[in-house]
């Protein structure tokens, strides 16, 4: 029995990518998943190759316009009763330099990442209310929601916005117990390409994580089952991070040589006490004494 099983969920931006990959997991947990994407060709790819996995069905979608979204949140509930689960994915960013950017850039940054995921929120989460058995809405933020990044301003508003609209949203729908949460992706290889070490921009990237690697679409998937199920069920208005480590870094602190210094030689002070923690315990043995020296050492040791 999955995690999912017979839950009704929508991927927007299932095409490809991270709503792809999503779409897959949530198949393998036992949903029915409707996929949509503004793409004919790769959501008609999708939909053949997922096919034989389980019940998969999708429309083609332009989700930047309510209406479109309506009619789409009707099909499935038309075709399957109901909807559980909704992943907010369709999105993304169009670099431009903070002067030049436009008014149609910044519109169509907006409409895309922030506007659609609001269209979408409100519709299925009417119809939950009117079905008053709940559900689980998934907005896709991103690291860039958190943090400012040079060159992708508007994208980096509009997912600040999705994390506050998801909180904002979650107060008001909990007592329907709907609960609405974002996950927040870091860099992820989204078109499934290889972490080339010797390639200059991913090692860049990577550099930045604390696990020394940059993110699969499987490790957004596998967040996107947990807020999903009934793992999560107390979890709600929270803005899931999911990126390596990238945004646990204090870049400053740790690019100033003097700190680095410093913080060395804290780390060569630490590894000191440890051995000499260690070699006492090794004698403390024959005294059998050792797990008081754990537990508690002496003071000149904290
Ligand atoms: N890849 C990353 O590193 C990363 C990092 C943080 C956040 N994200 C977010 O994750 C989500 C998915 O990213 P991805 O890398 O898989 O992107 P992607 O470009 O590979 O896939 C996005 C999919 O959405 C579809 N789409 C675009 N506009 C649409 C519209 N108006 N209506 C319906 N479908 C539309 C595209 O056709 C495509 O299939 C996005 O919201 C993105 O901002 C990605």
């Amino acid at each position: 029995m999955g995690r999912l099983q017979n839950r009704v969920c929508v991927v927007t931006g299932g095409g490809r990518g991270i709503g792809r990959g999503i779409a897959e997991r949530f198949l393998a947990e036992g949903a029915r998943v409707w996929i949509c994407d503004i793409s004919t060709t790769e959501l008609a790819d999708t939909l053949a190759e997922l096919a034989a996995t389980g019940p998969i069905e999708g429309s083609v979608t332009n989700v930047t316009s309510r209406s479109a979204c309506q009619a789409m949140f009707d099909q499935v509930i038309d075709r399957w009763g109901r909807v559980d689960v909704v992943v907010n994915n369709a999105g993304g960013g169009q670099g431009a330099a903070f002067l030049d950017i436009d008014d149609a850039l910044w519109e169509q940054d907006i409409t895309l990442n922030l506007t659609a995921t609001f269209y979408c929120t409100q519709i299925a989460a009417r119809s939950m209310v009117a079905r008053g058995e709940g559900g689980s809405i998934i907005n896709i933020g991103s690291t860039n929601g958190l943090r400012g990044q040079a060159g992708l301003a508007p994208y980096g508003a509009a997912k600040a916005g999705v994390i506050n609209l998801s909180k904002s949203a979650a107060l008001e729908l909990g007592e329907y117990g709907i609960r609405v949460n974002a996950l927040c992706p870091g860099t992820i290889l989204s078109g499934g390409e290889y972490d080339d070490p010797a390639n200059e921009t991913l090692s860049h990237l990577r550099k930045h994580t604390a696990l020394n690697r940059l993110g699969k679409v499987s490790d957004i998937a596998a967040a996107a089952v947990f807020l999903a199920s009934d793992e999560s069920a107390f979890m709600t208005g929270h803005a899931m991070v999911v990126d390596g480590g990238i945004t646990a870094r204090q870049l400053t602190m740790a690019v100033t040589p003097q700190f680095q210094a410093q913080a060395g030689s804290q780390f060569a002070k630490r590894a000191a006490l440890r051995q000499e923690i260690a070699e006492r315990g090794d004698q403390s043995d024959d005294s059998g004494t050792d797990q008081q020296h754990e537990h508690n050492p002496p003071e000149s040791h904290r």
